[in-house]
């Protein structure tokens, strides 16, 4: 059996290793900052390598933790019990990051040696973090799932370039969006997308522009690299921020930002 490449080098996953929606943290899977299986990942793992692409301390934590909560079909919700104003904000008080409970990813029994674990095919939970109108991902409702990049999806997204190939801007970025939701209005009557959707799809941009852009734009080799390979764009001259890492603040201004940008007012007449 040959040896594990050092951390921090980038290898393709080993055939049978569980991978996630978020290219990204594959990525970080595929350089070694999390277990290049995608098997048994824990907390304190997922949480410290958020540090690997720029992302401040509490901000990574925000990501991190919550998706460790337990999952809820959001398909089942009618079956709970409603949650008084007063029983909210008492377990706010106790516990902030419960504010990001729909989050949750983790599911019963999955612990070793009674520490919470992730296999990274867990964040597709459907209507956790993952959601319909993806980048680079197909709906939950579609034959090719929700999980595995699709790179008839990766091409058109890139040819939203403005500039020739060389940038995305969020402009760009907004105009696919957009386009994605008018087709996908008429290919998946499954679909479901709202304003929750929509704010996560956003912030998730958001990290994308804000960790491996200039929060405006991207370069087009950084794109490639990241949802093509699913690989950090080292090769390609990004270094991660260290002076100042991206934090709270900063990422709910480019979140509230790119919604403006995008423009979306959810009447089915706006999109159709
Ligand atoms: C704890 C950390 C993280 C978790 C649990 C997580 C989880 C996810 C999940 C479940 C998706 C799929 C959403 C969907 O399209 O349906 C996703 C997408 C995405 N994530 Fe992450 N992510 C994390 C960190 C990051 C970071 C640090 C970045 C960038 C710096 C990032 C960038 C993205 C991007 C750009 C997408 C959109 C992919 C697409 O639409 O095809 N994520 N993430």
């Amino acid at each position: 059996m040959s040896a594990s490449p050092p951390v921090g080098q980038y290898a393709k996953a080993p055939a049978d290793a569980s991978r996630s929606p978020c290219p990204v943290v594959n990525a970080l899977a595929n350089h070694g900052y999390l277990e290049r299986s995608g098997k048994k990942i824990y907390v304190e793992d997922l949480n410290a390598a958020m540090g690997q692409v720029g992302m401040s301390p509490l901000l990574g934590s925000v990501f991190a933790v919550p998706t460790y909560f337990e999952y809820h079909d959001p398909a089942l919700a009618y079956m709970r019990k409603p949650v008084g104003a007063w029983q909210r904000a008492g377990s706010l008080i106790k516990n902030p990051y419960s504010f990001f409970d729909y989050f949750g990813c983790w599911k019963e029994n999955q612990f070793d040696n009674k520490r919470k674990y992730l296999n990274l095919e867990d964040l597709a939970s459907h209507g956790a973090i993952e959601h319909d109108i993806s980048l680079s991902r197909r709906d939950f409702g579609e034959k090719q799932g929700n999980n595995d990049p699709q790179p008839d999806l990766i091409a058109e997204m890139l040819e939203f370039s403005s500039d020739g190939g060389k940038t995305l801007t969020i402009d760009n970025l907004a105009a696919f969006i957009k386009a994605r939701i008018r087709r996908q209005l008429k290919e998946n009557p499954g679909l479901v997308y709202g304003p929750p959707e929509h704010q996560v799809n956003c912030g998730q941009i958001a990290l994308m522009m804000g960790c491996f852009g200039d929060g405006k734009t991207i370069p087009v080799e950084y794109v490639k690299a990241i949802f093509e390979d699913e690989r950090l764009p080292v090769e390609e001259g990004w270094t991660k921020r260290t002076w100042w890492t991206m934090g709270l603040l900063e990422f709910f201004g480019a979140v509230s930002n790119l919604v403006a940008k995008v423009g979306v007012n959810f009447d089915v007449s706006e999109t159709s």
